[in-house]
């Protein structure tokens, strides 16, 4: 198949072009290589014939005709974002134009190439709109996310979201576009990017600095391992009805304050000589809106489509760290965009 990735020199995106390369299909990545985007990160599939990369921005619509013009995929993956909610916190507009304006010209530019096929390729044709688990809001200490869960954000990260994944459901339900959204709990694996609590605390247990944990660090995250939802997305433009929502979660649920003493724990065993790398810990001042608790029920993914998280959250972080520690020559040079201090703390309006 020909497949359009956005976001694809990013930390979910490459995952799943690694992925879709591997498994034989022809792939183009589109990327406007913001600080998130790295071409280093397709550095496995760069020299591979069935890749091409364009450097373009999605709310360019002129550039997404012709990309989608010349390509003629037979499925949109559209995961290019703003990403990051302590980001979102002090600069929502780049989320607005790109996760809302972005993702707009894009379902547009998708419908008018779309429009000009013929049936049996219309029917064929797949947009999947990648989407966050941030969109239903903060649960409680019990419950679970489904996919009919009320539409509830807290961040203009998670606002911006859920506006996208009103636009993509309102493209099929009224100009029948063939789209399918998929919401995803947190990630984590190789490649992303150090200002997400898992990177960011195991770069900096590597350096000997202080690892910042907001509020009493008991917030609950459900954490998936990247290339597992990258199978999911797979399996879900594959295999998954359009029109509907698939949940995609790894039934991992841990409090932040577990997940950086875990990565500690691992650091100690690889590193022995920085140990106790806990010592860094340092509780600071709460993310403004800071979500209490995310867990996916993912029971129409495994029920109807047969996925299953391979890896649980040891096995996970544990591979993680060692890719950490044995990729330096990915990391280091994102230093200099980004230096670990923290974001997202509430100035004066602009
Ligand atoms: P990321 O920030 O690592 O990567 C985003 C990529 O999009 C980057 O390569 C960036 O250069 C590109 N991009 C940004 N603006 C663009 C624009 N205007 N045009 C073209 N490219 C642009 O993000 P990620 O963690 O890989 O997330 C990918 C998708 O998955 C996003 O849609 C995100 O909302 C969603 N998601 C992420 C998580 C998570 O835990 N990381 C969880 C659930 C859902
Ligand atoms: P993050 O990785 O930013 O993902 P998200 O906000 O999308 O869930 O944060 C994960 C959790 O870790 C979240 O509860 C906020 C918390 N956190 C910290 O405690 N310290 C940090 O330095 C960061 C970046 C996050």
């Amino acid at each position: 198949m020909r497949i359009i990735v956005t976001g694809g020199a990013g930390f979910i995106g490459s995952a799943l072009v690694r992925h879709l390369i591997g498994t034989g299909h022809q792939v183009l990545t589109i990327d406007a290589l913001t600080y998130a985007g790295n071409r280093a990160s397709l550095r496995d599939v760069e020299a591979n014939p069935r890749h091409q990369f364009l450097h373009a921005d999605i709310s360019d619509r002129a550039a997404m005709d012709a990309a989608i013009a010349q390509f003629r995929p037979h499925r949109v993956m559209h995961l290019a974002a703003e990403s990051h909610v302590d980001r979102s916190i002090t600069r929502a507009a780049d989320f607005i134009q790109t996760n809302v304006v972005g993702t707009f010209t894009l379902l547009e530019a998708a419908r008018a190439f779309w429009s000009m096929l013929g049936a049996a390729e219309q029917a064929a044709f797949r947009f999947l709109h990648v989407s966050t688990d941030e969109v239903y809001g903060s649960l409680g200490e019990t419950g679970l996310f489904a996919e009919d869960t009320p539409y509830d954000p807290s961040s203009p990260y998670s606002a911006s979201k859920a506006a996208s994944d009103h636009l993509a459901k309102a493209w099929f339900r009224t100009y029948g576009l063939p789209v399918i959204v998929s919401n995803c709990s947190n990630n984590y694996g190789p490649y992303h990017f150090p200002e997400k609590l898992i990177p960011l605390t195991i770069l900096g247990a590597l350096s000997g600095r202080e690892l910042p944990l907001y509020g009493k660090g008991e917030n609950i995250r459900d954490w998936l391992y990247v290339d597992d939802h990258a199978r999911a997305l797979d399996l879900i433009a594959q295999a998954g009805r359009i029109g509907e929502t698939y949940n995609v979660g790894g039934r991992n649920e841990r409090r932040n304050i577990d997940v950086v003493r875990r990565i500690c724990a691992v650091l100690d065993e690889l590193v022995p000589a920085n140990a106790p790398h806990d010592r860094l810990i340092r509780f600071v001042s709460d993310r403004p809106g800071h979500d209490a608790r995310y867990a996916i029920d993912a029971t129409r993914l495994e029920t109807e489509l047969g996925w299953r998280a391979a890896e649980n959250f040891d096995t996970g972080i544990e591979k993680t760290v060692r890719w950490y520690l044995d990729n330096e020559w990915w990391w280091r040079p994102l230093r200099d965009s980004y230096d670990g201090r923290r974001l997202g703390l509430v100035a004066a309006a602009d």
